[in-house]
């Protein structure tokens, strides 16, 4: 049985948990009318509101949500009392707001302990609405249909997938493992690039801030980069031969006299206090081409996060223009912030 919600307006939005509650305060300070109406598990949280879709998403942009990982909406709802009804009812219910000309992909996502499978229902409800004229694209769609479920109860909304501030499912940017990896930072370096839309490939030589072991080098070496990375740590025996590696063995606040040159990139991932990291690349910025990007990772505490990430991003924007920042699914207590050196 269909059961339209009387507000129709629910969104669900996922971040870290250990920052639910940042992100609830960011999701209230740009839909002012929206209420917390049910947590589906931890950092997956439904808002109801009578704000549409796309404004939400919108406001979530203007108003520079960090926390707030990803969004989509909710605006169907419905009990299940029979699970075979499940797919034909998702496909009645979604077809009409799809556009046949475009592209779409389904994310489901399960909550609790039931025995749908979130595999089933994507390929299920896809492969249902292909039938019926729509264009399927699991990787790079215009048009997402989101499903919730949780025990008996289904949520669903469609969407473009540029309003839901990520394409991956609850903006879970899963990579491969790769054989010869260092680090699960790797993913951290890969999901920023990715996510802000970030090229290395014209930089040449990139200065690296907390360098060791040695992840995010050996990405940056394989894309054919030459790396001077920066760490009182040692580096992996994997990169430390590279010849296209310069290793510096010391703190990033002493390696200023031992540089020399321009750089097409820097990066840090520095575990020091977010202020330092701000003045540290900051100074480091004069050895920048212009427009050349800087990656830098904020390692936070949940207590004052917000207040330490916007200290750190005024300092960043007296010498470069940020794009953005963001707490990506591979960042933990901390989170990314890209921008362009003046
Ligand atoms: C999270 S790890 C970096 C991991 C690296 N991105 C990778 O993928 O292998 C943080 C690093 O910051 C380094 N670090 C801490 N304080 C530093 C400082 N003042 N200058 C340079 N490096 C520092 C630590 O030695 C540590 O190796």
């Amino acid at each position: 049985m269909y059961l339209s919600h009387p507000n129709g307006r629910d969104f669900c939005i996922t971040c870290q948990k250990d920052f639910t509650g940042l992100a609830r305060e960011e999701v209230l300070a740009a839909v002012t009318d929206a209420r917390q109406v049910h947590q589906f598990g931890p950092g997956t949280l439904l808002f109801n509101s009578l704000t549409p879709f796309d404004k939400v998403s919108e406001n979530l942009r203007r108003t520079g949500s960090v926390f707030v990982r990803h969004v989509c909406p909710a605006t169907g709802h419905f009990h299940l009392h029979d699970r075979d009804s499940l797919i034909g009812l998702l496909a009645s219910q979604t077809l009409p707001s799809i556009d046949l000309r475009l592209s779409f992909s389904i994310q489901t996502r399960v909550f609790g302990h039931g025995s749908t499978r979130a595999f089933d229902v994507n390929r299920a409800l896809s492969n249902r609405l292909e039938r019926s004229g729509a264009l399927l694209n699991v990787r790079e769609p215009e048009q997402v249909v989101s499903v919730m479920v949780d025990g008996s109860e289904i949520w669903f909304g469609v969407s473009w997938a540029s309003q839901n501030l990520s394409d991956w499912t609850g903006g879970e940017h899963r990579f491969q493992r790769a054989g010869d990896q260092i680090t699960r930072a790797e993913f951290k370096l890969l999901e920023a690039l990715a996510h802000f839309d970030i090229s290395m490939a014209g930089c040449c030589r990139v200065l690296e801030l907390g360098s060791a072991p040695g992840g995010w080098t050996r990405v940056l070496l394989n894309s054919g980069l030459r790396v001077v990375g920066v760490d009182p740590s040692e580096m992996d025996s994997r990169v430390r031969s590279n010849r296209n590696l310069v290793h510096l063995r010391m703190r990033a606040e002493e390696c200023f006299p031992h540089l020399s040159g321009r750089f097409g990139a820097l990066l840090s991932d520095m575990r020091v206090e977010p202020g330092r990291a701000a003045e540290l690349v900051c100074k480091l910025s004069t050895l920048l081409a212009p427009g050349a990007p800087l990656i830098v990772t904020l390692k936070l505490r949940v207590r004052d996060a917000r207040l330490v990430t916007q200290r750190a991003l005024r300092v960043i924007d007296t010498r470069f223009d940020v794009i953005g920042a963001r707490q990506l699914f591979h960042n933990r207590h901390e989170v990314t912030v890209v921008a362009i050196r003046r």
